[in-house]
């Protein structure tokens, strides 16, 4: 202490702190063996912990609490009101009633860097880093480097020895890991099946069909042999006839348009909503009004087509619900079925404001078809799908269709197909279903993160969740200019990572004889060249998250 400070005598001070000239302190408190540098001004109630450096010409406003060990550099700046403002409402100058103090917390073992600049509200975690001269706007993860302004997430500091080198590869999708954290229990599947030959139908089968049916909330589902079966069997028992049309969106996984080929009927096309990337109701409904017209039965007709629209399957796509309630009112309008494509929505949730609760994927169409390929959030050791509804013809016929068109064994009704689920898939995934909510919450989590610490960068366009929706992340789908050179250096980088789908369906070869062309759907079309998807499974580590992001921002920043 020396003659030029000016200490009040409500200061708190530690044990051995070292103070520089200059020094205005009041009303705070200051830990043990603390340092404070030249020029510091620290507030009443500001708080700073034990064995810290505080450099000089800091300020260190109300509301700020910055705990032990943390390092705070030259003429760093802390600001504890968002609006702040000199005068009042009625013109006299603003006094300390007028302004609410806004907290701030700098945790255990952070660093700022000199210059930099600490907006109210924020939370810097644990042995974080701030980069010098930085503007921090929102919260900073625990050990990790953001700098700029606005400050940006750079990378993580290592803390753990056991952690991964930085240049372990990182999958796209890691099938094994889940796998042998269930080992027995699945193995144990396998070998039921085999001590009682139940390979086709039977309980094993049931009892999935009834778990699965109640995780979405139905009343039935029908276990079957792949998504696409799935979508073939829900679109002919809910009355689709050959020669019919179904809208969809051009940007699904051909399986989509395939299901509506194989049961007869024709695919046609209407754009996406930029944000969502699934059916956009406000082009739906330009289709429905503006492209067919009714004829004399009050049969509405395709004018593209001559053909009459009798279904729409919206796609859940990369796990987050279309907006149903804009697509079921136009559907009851126009006497349409509703047939959700689920098969990359196990779990999502859509807050319907007619019914007024939030609805499961496959629970709001007449009838929904789920994939469980692999892949999926809940994923089969092989080929499997089923159909949800709410209508029990509808499932009873779905369930002849599976089983050669047989009710009764030898008595067949219609012909049908090849479509059951074996035994052992229906076991494994029994096995899985218990975990599903528990891999969609990381999985949510994980984008929570990714949108965190890819956050304010121009280059990237992150995935839009609206509010009435709760996405399960089956895919994480972000969008930039240069997806092919980020695309090749995260390769490099030993870091996996696709496109869901390089080429909107109504420009691929398969669907030449449609005669769609090159800009039918902007939109679509827009969005197809700058989709990227990143590794995205619940079993991602924070570590392997942040080395994708920081290669991501190597790339955009060399
Ligand atoms: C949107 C969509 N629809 C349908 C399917 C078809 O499912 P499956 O591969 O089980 O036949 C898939 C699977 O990838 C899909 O992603």
């Amino acid at each position: 202490m020396n003659a030029y400070n000016c200490i009040s005598d409500d200061v708190i001070l530690g044990k051995d702190v070292q103070l520089s000239r200059f020094i205005n302190l009041y009303g705070c408190e200051i830990g043990d063996g603390t340092k404070i540098g030249a020029s510091v001004e620290i507030q009443k109630n500001a708080r700073v912990g034990k064995f810290c450096k505080i450099s000089s010409h800091t300020f260190i406003c109300e509301g700020v609490t910055i705990e032990d060990d943390v390092f705070v550099g030259h003429g760093v700046m802390f600001i504890n009101d968002t609006y702040p403002r000199a005068t009042t409402l009625h013109g006299g100058l603003q006094t300390e009633a007028d302004w609410k103090v806004e907290r701030t917390l700098i945790k255990k073992g952070a660093s700022i860097g000199s210059g930099a600049t600490i907006l109210a509200n924020i939370t810097i975690g644990e042995n974080a880093i701030v980069g010098a001269g930085s503007v921090v706007t929102k919260d900073v993860p625990p050990n990790s480097i953001v700098a700029g302004n606005p400050a940006i997430f750079r990378r993580l500091i290592p803390q753990n020895a056991a952690e991964p080198p930085v240049s372990e590869p990182i999958p796209f999708l890691d099938l094994i890991t889940p796998h042998l954290e269930l080992e027995h229990e699945l193995t144990g599947v396998f070998r039921q099946a085999l001590h009682t030959a139940g390979f086709v139908g039977g309980a094993v089968v049931e009892d999935f069909e009834k778990a699965f049916a109640a995780f979405c909330g139905v009343s039935d589902c029908v276990a079957v042999s792949s998504g696409t079966d799935a979508l073939r069997f829900a679109l002919i028992a809910s009355g689709v006839k050959p020669g019919d049309v179904v809208v969809t969106v051009p940007n699904t996984f051909i399986a989509t348009t395939e299901a509506i080929s194989q049961a007869g009927a024709l695919p046609e096309f209407v754009d996406i909503d930029e944000h969502t990337y699934n059916l956009s109701p406000a082009m739906l409904q330009q289709y429905l009004e503006k492209q067919c017209k009714q004829d004399a039965a009050g049969k509405l007709i395709s004018l593209r087509s001559g053909r009459p629209v009798t279904a729409i399957v919206p796609v859940h796509l990369y796990g987050q619900m279309a907006d149903m309630d804009a697509i079921l009112s136009l559907a009851d309008k126009f006497g349409l079925a509703v047939i959700e494509d689920a098969c990359q929505a196990h779990g999502a949730e859509y807050f319907s404001k007619k019914l007024n609760r939030w609805m499961k994927a496959g629970s709001m169409g007449r009838a929904a078809a789920f994939s469980f390929y692999p892949g999926k959030n809940l994923g089969a050791c092989g080929e499997a799908g089923a159909v949800t509804t709410n209508d029990p013809i509808l499932a009873s016929k779905a369930k002849m269709l599976r089983d050669h068109g047989q009710a009764k064994k030898y008595y067949h009704d219609v012909e049908g197909y090849n479509g059951r689920m074996d035994a052992i898939q229906a076991g494994l995934l029994s096995v899985k279903l218990p975990h599903l909510p528990a891999w969609n919450a990381q999985r949510r989590d994980h984008a929570v993160e990714y949108n965190r610490l890819l956050a304010e960068n121009a280059a990237i366009v992150l995935p839009q969740q609206p509010s009435n929706s709760r996405a399960v992340y089956h895919l994480y789908v972000i969008r930039t200019a240069d997806r092919e050179g980020m695309m090749n250096h995260l390769k490099k980088a030993g870091i996996g990572s696709a496109i869901h789908y390089p080429i909107p369906l109504h420009l691929q070869k398969a669907y030449a004889s449609m005669n769609y062309s090159k800009g039918d759907f902007p939109i679509a079309e827009r969005v197809a060249p700058e989709i990227l998807s990143l590794p995205m499974f619940p079993q991602l580590r924070p570590q392997q998250q942040a080395r994708v992001v920081q290669e991501i921002l190597h790339f955009i920043e060399p």
